[in-house]
């Protein structure tokens, strides 16, 4: 089914209920930067957990890693980012309003109209830092604009701790900062983002039939987001648009409601990275002593023991946006209800997914009995380790159990004066998505909420 949710409701929603916040709020924004609340930052953790949980935890050929943000000015220099990371803008000389030159439509400025535009110019995207107490312009390093840069300088450190052989991979998820110029459409194209990436390293040669199987095993993953086939779609880039690392890229589409658009990459980088930090002067002074071959130029080499080879491994990279993935996510959840008694919004969110898992209602706020149950099977609950349990007193039963549709909570469980009738102490379980109701004993909820989400 196509989603006709539009993005000032999911806006709306994210601000509401506390998902996602304008950066810098009471000083009127930052522009292309946002913060996550209480609601957003559980379901962004459970999104890269979820991640990293595929990558890391149930494959045995990935090693997870961390790198830092800020990175060395001449790492970006030699991966190409220095020269060729930048859009040519254009600059109306009446409004003095900048563009894309690539967004220019019958060579008007796009705010005013004006054709009195100057020639292209690049620009570049990448968000530089002074780094020690003298800002002098030659201590600098650059707030990384993708994450991957950190997994290839640190190659060789991880092989010789892990004494990994081809084909394997190195996995990351961490910030990565650009200066777009037109941020646009919620968290979409930001200006401060985080990535999930992939660096495969393959044998030189294996490296297409690896792009074609990690496309399809992306592509899987994402549906078991809940993404569903009818929105997503898979595109090749074409010549043009690739990247200046890339042999070859495919990109997996969502329909977002501004359209379909990338929600990840996925590239066939070749050895363009580490052949070229290898090759630089700076790396072969640094590593003239590491030389693994003598007969190599390169250092970020693998070397085959048996073969008595070394090469420079390609690289094929899975590269998603956690951003794009979370607003990817609500627009596929964000669903309208008709009931007999007018309508309901619910986010159907996967149950792994879902920022709250329960939450404990007490029937009656000035009910000791019933409010002390009801913390207590909370707190039990909670140390099930299954993600965020909710004691929830806010308004009624009914205004709760709306509250919690909104925000995707899978479970209700109520507990009200039934609860100490009869032999054994019993609540009320309500799903979110039936509206279906349980009467559960207390005694087995455990048990029943392990099953409900393992
Ligand atoms: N390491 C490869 C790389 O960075 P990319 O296509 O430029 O490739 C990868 O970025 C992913 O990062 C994109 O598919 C997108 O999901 C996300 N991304 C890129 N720029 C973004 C931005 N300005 N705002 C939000 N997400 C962005």
């Amino acid at each position: 089914m196509e989603n006709k949710v539009s993005l000032e409701d999911i806006v709306s929603l994210c601000k509401r209920r506390g998902f996602i916040f304008q950066s810098s709020d009471i000083y009127g924004g930052l522009q292309g930067i946002y913060d996550y609340g209480p609601l957003g930052v559980e379901l962004k953790n459970n999104l890269k957990a979820a991640w990293w949980k595929t990558m890391v935890y149930e494959r045995d050929d990935i090693e997870g890693l961390d790198t830092s943000i800020i990175t060395h000015r001449l790492t970006l220099k030699h991966s190409g980012h220095e020269e060729t990371f930048s859009d040519p803008m254009v600059d109306c000389r009446d409004c003095k309003h900048r563009m894309r030159a690539d967004h220019i439509v019958d060579g008007k400025c796009d705010n005013c109209g004006s054709k009195n535009l100057t020639e292209p110019r690049p620009f570049n995207l990448m968000l530089r830092t002074n780094l020690g107490p003298i800002d002098d312009g030659t201590s600098y390093g650059y707030l990384r604009p993708e994450t991957a840069q950190g997994i290839f300088t640190n190659f060789k450190n991880v092989i010789d701790s892990t004494s990994r052989k081809l084909p394997f991979g190195i996995a990351q998820i961490g910030k990565a900062f650009r200066n777009e110029v037109t941020p646009r459409n919620f968290i979409f194209r930001v200006r401060e983002f985080e990535q999930m990436e992939l660096e495969f390293f393959v044998e030189p040669g294996t490296d297409e039939q690896w792009h074609e199987k990690w496309v399809q095993t992306r592509l899987e993953w994402w549906k078991k987001q809940g993404l569903t086939s009818q929105n997503l779609k898979l595109q090749p880039q074409k010549k043009d648009e690739l990247a200046h690392y890339s042999k070859a890229t495919t990109d997996i589409l969502y329909r977002f409601p501004h359209g379909f658009e990338e929600l990840e990459g996925v590239a066939n980088r070749t050895d363009f990275d580490l052949g070229s930090h290898s090759k630089s002067q700076e790396g072969l002074k640094l590593f003239a002593k590491v030389k693994p071959n003598p007969d190599s130029t390169a250092f970020l080499v693998i070397q085959d023991l048996e073969k008595k080879t070394a090469v420079v491994p390609f690289v094929i990279e899975p590269s998603a946006g956690l951003d794009r993935g979370v607003l990817a996510i609500l627009t596929e959840a964000y669903t309208v209800e008709k009931l007999e008694n007018g309508e309901r919004i619910v986010l159907k969110l996967e149950k792994h997914l879902a920022p709250i898992k329960v939450a404990v209602v007490p029937l009656a706020k000035n009910n000791e009995k019933i409010v002390g149950k009801a913390k207590e099977i909370k707190h039990t609950l909670q140390k099930l380790g299954l993600g965020r349990m909710k004691y929830e007193d806010v308004g009624n039963v009914g205004k709760a159990y709306r509250r919690h549709d909104e925000i995707g909570t899978p479970l209700c469980i109520t507990v009200d004066f039934d609860t100490f009738e009869g032999d054994k102490e019993t609540v009320t379980v309500r799903y979110r998505d039936s509206m279906k109701q349980d009467r559960i004993a207390v005694a087995d909820l455990e048990q029943f909420v392990k099953n409900y989400f393992v």
